[in-house]
């Protein structure tokens, strides 16, 4: 038997493998409360512009209600000869209706249905992750003032370079995923406009009232141009690529965490219900919760590649290729809204190690530039040469194998005259981090202020 849906003039039906490679109702009855969300708004702005009758809207309207309480029942069988979401709500519609079930598709294609159905579907996931943003820096906000003071290397290259303090780190990370927040709004905002209408590609001759739609779908505006409506994938594109940065800033997270949880950095300790033992090794604790959510930016970032590459060669319209956006997307939307509870469920309960963070702090002379600084401000030697003289020191230090503050002054004396006794007030982690008031900078005062405000603006949010 040809397609019931549009076999119209076909004699024969698909050969299996075309049967296969056609259907996507293995992933897009993902979409099925959008779609017949958008059809029960078709249908009543087709009956109040009197396209169909009051009557005809009334049974399609009560049949797709009954559809969907079937397909939250588990009740519905979807079937792969109908290929998609769309046909196969419309093919049951007609089963339990009758024939005024074929009026609904009246004005309307599968073209503008599935970019619909797609934009109110990431409209809904986009605030999803952006709650689950909002919560992951909650913990790392709440976390931030309780360490405010907490001190620890700050690294460039993964060599010591300046002492910071762990919750001046972990606010790094709330800015970060502060971008991402506003990202996933941006992409929602712009992704708001409604293509419902605009048909196969050039619109329609019925009376239809594409703003009426809009409207009661909660979109902002039709979509302007009806060729665009059903060619755009780019709202998906940028949902992605805000998706994949959001990954990416996971990942760097997760990575830091395997890092500084490691025996020879000692600075974090696991927490049990995030971390796994070695079937064969006793003594392990691995980060396997923070080790997947590194690898899991892989299929994000894979995602909207893939995308990319679908979509770059296609002519306007609508192509078959597009039916290849979904799975991606979905695969995204799940992997980084698991990575997001993920972190934050690792996040709560991850403990710092406060001696081992502030011993590593003061190796690797890390207090280097604070004494360059020292030589600018009190001895008004220029920055070139004041950086110039304390490599003198450190390589002094080096050789005696001691810290810059354990170098007596005679011997930086030797090096620079300048020096006095006061140099030693700023050779401390303490002293350092402290005085670093400049605006977004490390000193506990500044860092607890930051963590305050954040801590006050995301209880405020109630997204
Ligand atoms: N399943 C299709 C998709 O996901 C729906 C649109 C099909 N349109 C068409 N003219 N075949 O893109």
């Amino acid at each position: 038997m040809s397609n019931r849906m549009w076999g119209g003039r076909f004699g024969a039906s698909p050969d299996d493998i075309m049967e296969e490679i056609n259907a996507s109702i293995g992933f897009d009855q993902r979409l099925f409360a959008q779609d017949i969300r958008g059809s029960r708004a078709h249908c009543d702005m087709l009956a109040a512009q009197g396209i169909i009758s009051g009557e005809d809207a009334a049974s399609i309207d009560a049949g797709l209600a009954q559809i969907e309480a079937e397909i939250e029942a588990g009740a519905f069988s979807f079937s792969r000869a109908l290929e998609d979401i769309h046909l196969n709500i419309e093919a049951r519609l007609t089963d339990i209706i009758g024939p005024a079930a074929g009026r609904l598709h009246t004005a309307r294609s599968r073209n503008d249905q599935v970019a619909t159905d797609f934009r109110l579907f990431l409209r809904d996931s986009l605030e999803h992750l952006g709650a689950q943003t909002t919560a992951l820096m909650r913990v790392l906000a709440e976390h931030a003032e309780t360490h405010a003071a907490l001190i620890m290397p700050g690294f460039t290259h993964l060599q010591p370079a300046q002492p910071v303090t762990y919750g001046h780190h972990l606010l790094a990370y709330v800015e970060m995923l502060s971008r991402d927040r506003s990202r996933f709004a941006d992409a929602r905002a712009r992704l708001n406009q409604c293509p419902l209408g605009a048909a196969a590609l050039a619109g329609t001759p019925f009376p239809i009232d594409r703003h009426a739609t809009a409207d009661a779908l909660g979109f902002d505006a039709p979509t302007a141009n009806s060729i665009d409506s059903v060619s755009a994938r780019d709202f998906a594109l940028e949902a992605l690529s805000a998706m994949a940065i959001c990954a990416t800033h996971l990942s760097r997270l997760a990575e830091e965490i395997v890092i500084f949880a490691s025996p020879d950095f000692g600075f974090l300790e696991l927490p049990d219900a995030f971390s796994t033992g070695s079937s064969i090794m006793p003594q392990k604790r691995n980060p396997d919760a923070a080790e997947l959510v590194r690898a899991k930016s892989g299929r994000i970032i894979g995602a909207l590649t893939g995308l990319f590459v679908v979509m770059k060669g296609l002519p306007l319209a609508y192509s078959k290729d597009m039916q290849e956006d979904k799975e991606g997307v979905f695969n995204a939307l799940d992997s980084v809204s698991l990575c997001l509870a993920a972190m934050t469920g690792m996040m709560e309960k991850l403990t710092p190690v406060p001696e081992r963070m502030r011993a590593a702090a003061g190796k690797g002379f890390s207090t280097a530039t604070d004494l360059a600084d020292w030589l600018v401000r009190k001895a008004d030697v220029p920055f070139r040469d004041a950086h110039h003289i304390t490599g003198a020191l450190v390589a002094l230090a080096e050789q005696q194998a001691c810290d810059l503050a354990d170098l007596d002054l005679d011997t930086m004396q030797n090096v620079d005259a300048r020096i006095t006794d006061d140099v030693y007030s700023v050779l401390s982690v303490e002293n350092s981090v402290a005085s670093r008031t400049s605006f977004g900078g490390t000193a506990p005062d500044n860092v607890r202020a930051a963590a305050q405000s954040w801590c006050a603006a995301l209880a405020d949010d109630k997204s």
